[in-house]
């Protein structure tokens, strides 16, 4: 089957030779071609290039762009999208003053998840989690990262990662795993965490590589939950397992967790609220790819991300919503890329850049997305007809998309 877009207004992030990550400096610019085609050929982006050469139209699905822009899909690297429930009181409970902390300190937070997850069956978790998934596909996610982290025990956990298989099975979108087993310590924890994390590395782990359900391996290193020491013991016995690290750091404190991060290797590092000049430091000359989720700072109202000042220090960055039921309850990339301009002062440019490529590589898939490349897959955001890319991150709260192709099919 063969679809040819015509008369693209503006085809942005053409990348002819594929990149697998833009450096700070690099992100500044945003290849495109202005009236434009692209050829889709089953799943796979086949052809694209200035309409002057546009191949002949016969016998060819036509889709007219006039006045429209096309780019890739947005690739969402860090997300909890399966949860059970929500948590709406804790919501209203910071309005009235508690903060993220006190709450998790009364045994809510991601405590309260993982007791609701508990509670419901696999078969609902699916059902819940499918909804969220169909609603990312029509914001224009076409690759999304998906965490466990709410079981905090064998079963519970292997129950998380079943049902994210489940989606991959059943979903158009690439769909990649990651175990959090180390996401908080359950009650009858506390005061054992060697206890904990025996169970993690000696049975959690074992059983996610035994049945093949997660890719990467993730912990939130933070004060109160998995020290840095910690968190370098459960990366390592992950890393003997298979599974590459992607870690939560720096979201409220900076305590060394991104040197150690970038010593095991790690994918990426993801949150940066705090940064200090020593974490900067550490993360250039590295194959780690620092991510920033604007959404989570918007909604618990704590520090954006420095991402000026990581790129003018010639970092990557990537952009992530890290939709979960706690500190983000949006999985909208496009509210994402509009609040890193407006909140972090990053350029439209960088902030595609951010959510596009940079976010395929956080997540593996830069071979396969990000990008309008040939052979990459026909992952495509149409928008509506637009003045100018700006728009995108201007009008925010707006939805500019028209049309959003999924594996070469308009979802
Ligand atoms: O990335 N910071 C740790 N984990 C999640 C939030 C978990 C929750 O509150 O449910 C995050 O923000
Ligand atoms: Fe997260």
């Amino acid at each position: 089957m063969q679809t040819l877009l015509i008369n693209i207004k503006e085809l942005l992030q053409v990348r002819k030779i594929p990149v697998d990550k833009l450096s700070g400096k690099e992100m500044a610019e945003l290849p495109t071609i202005k009236n434009a085609f692209l050829l889709i050929e089953d799943d796979l982006i086949a052809d694209f290039g200035p309409m002057e050469i546009c191949p002949p139209t016969e016998n060819l699905h036509l889709l007219d762009a006039n006045g429209k822009m096309v780019l890739p899909a947005w690739c969402d690297s860090h997300t909890h999208i399966v949860y059970a429930g929500n948590r709406e009181q804790e919501f209203v409970d910071r309005i009235n003053g508690l903060t993220y902390e006190e709450i998790a300190n009364r045994g809510g937070g991601i405590l309260n998840s993982a007791k609701k997850l508990h509670e419901t069956s696999e078969e609902e978790i699916y059902n819940q989690s499918k909804l969220r998934l169909e609603e990312v596909m029509n914001l224009g996610t076409g690759a999304v990262e998906i965490k466990s982290g709410y079981g905090l025990s064998v079963a519970d956990e292997l129950k998380m990662l079943r049902v994210i298989k489940r989606l991959k099975e059943n979903y158009p979108i690439a769909i990649k795993a990651t175990f959090l087993g180390a996401h908080a310590f359950p009650t009858e924890y506390k005061d054992n965490h060697k206890g904990y994390i025996d169970l993690i590395i000696n049975e959690m782990i074992p059983a996610v590589a035994n049945e093949n359900l997660a890719e990467y391996i993730d912990a939130f290193c933070e004060t109160g939950y998995f020290s840095v020491e910690e968190t370098q013991k459960i990366m390592e016995a992950g890393q003997k397992s298979g599974l590459i690290p992607k870690i939560h750091v720096n979201q409220f404190n900076a305590i060394g967790g991104i040197e150690a991060a970038v010593k095991c290797n790690a994918l990426s590092v993801d949150h940066l609220e705090v940064m200090n000049p020593e974490d900067i430091e550490a993360l250039k000359n590295s194959n780690t790819m620092p991510v920033a989720l604007p959404s989570c700072s918007y909604f618990l109202s704590i520090p954006y991300t420095p991402a000026r000042e990581m790129l003018n220090a010639g970092l990557p960055l990537a952009l992530a919503t890290d939709f979960n039921p706690g500190s983000t309850p949006s999985g909208n990339m496009n509210f994402v890329v509009a609040t890193a301009c407006i909140k972090m002062k990053m350029t439209p440019e960088e902030a595609i850049n951010a959510a596009t490529i940079n976010g395929a590589y956080a997540m593996g898939l830069s071979e396969t997305h990000g990008s309008i490349t040939i052979g990459k897959k026909a992952n495509l955001i149409i928008t509506k007809p637009i003045a100018s890319f700006y728009q995108l991150p201007y009008a925010f709260g707006s939805n500019l998309i028209d049309t959003v192709i999924l594996e070469g099919k308009m979802i």
